[in-house]
């Protein structure tokens, strides 16, 4: 896998005894918006966690730069590798700004404190997120879509060429939820890694450059969204009979529901 970054090579996945994904390798290619799609329960969150060594494989291993993520040095790795989990949850009585600031402290250091660099870098994160009018606001008494755009900001804060999100979408309504995978594109456009595990396989179809879709904890199709996304693999791996056609707009997989009665005529 020389032109990825990041990978995980036979991976074994579990949390006390229960086996999540036996032998599952996946391989994030360089400079790409990978996005992560398949079933509730199927290993989404869980294969994030091991590719940003929140979770350690019981067998296999996570690559980073050809090294295992488990030598590296917690600020090195958090100055190349950000995740923004499934659920986080805001320390009591912080505001947007403080939070947003949190993604500075892997760049500090004991001879380097706040700088200017990070200011200017906060700002900028929240800028992007649209966050800005936010900033002394308490992040517990945001709604869920502006608290989820702030988390999205203090992981842009952080500066990492690899981005994991966990589900950026969710409590967004449909313009939000453009407006973040807009944002996804611009930061992949700008250089950056991005993996996002995402619901919406059309969303996903439409701004995914490398599609990987699981099942029960295996890798059951990856490439290019036109290739996976068909019919037949939506069929297996949901259970849920459709039709794909094109985006009318960008051309790309759209998946459209079978209808529960066909329509009269
Ligand atoms: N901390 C945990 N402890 C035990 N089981 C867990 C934990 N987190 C997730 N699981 C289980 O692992 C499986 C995969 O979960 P997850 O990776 O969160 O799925 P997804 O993100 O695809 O919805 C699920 O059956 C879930 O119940
Ligand atoms: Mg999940």
């Amino acid at each position: 896998m020389t032109d990825a970054r990041l990978s995980g090579e036979k991976l074994t996945l579990a949390y006390d005894k229960r086996t999540i994904a036996q032998n599952l390798t996946v391989a994030i290619p360089d400079g790409s918006f990978t996005v992560i799609v398949g079933p509730n329960a199927c290993g989404k969150s869980t294969l994030l966690r091991a590719l940003s060594r929140v979770l350690t494989p019981k067998d296999g291993a996570v690559l980073l730069d050809g090294e295992r993520i488990s030598a590296w040095p917690a600020k090195r790795l958090a100055r190349t590798l950000g995740l923004l989990p499934q659920s986080s949850i805001a320390p009591d009585g912080i505001t947007v700004t403080d939070l947003v600031a949190r993604g500075r402290y892997p760049h500090q250091g004991l001879l380097r404190q706040w700088s200017r660099e990070d200011e200017r870098v906060v700002a900028e994160s929240m800028d992007a997120t649209g966050v800005g009018a936010l900033a002394d606001r308490y992040v517990d008494e945001l709604s869920g879509g502006q608290r989820q755009r702030v988390w999205i900001a203090m992981a842009l804060a952080q500066q990492t060429p690899i981005l994991l999100l966990d589900e950026p979408t969710t409590f967004l309504d449909i313009a939000h939820q453009i407006e973040v995978l807009d944002l996804c594109a611009d930061l992949h456009e700008q250089g950056r890694t991005v993996v996002a595990v995402l619901h919406d396989l059309n969303h996903a179809a439409r701004y995914a450059t490398h599609l990987v879709a699981l099942h029960d904890g295996r890798l059951v199709a990856e490439g290019a969204p036109g290739d996976v996304v068909t019919a037949e693999l939506v069929e297996s791996v949901f259970g849920m009979p459709c039709r794909v056609i094109d985006d009318p707009e960008t051309g790309t997989p759209l998946v459209v529901p079978a209808a529960r009665r066909k329509a009269v005529a």
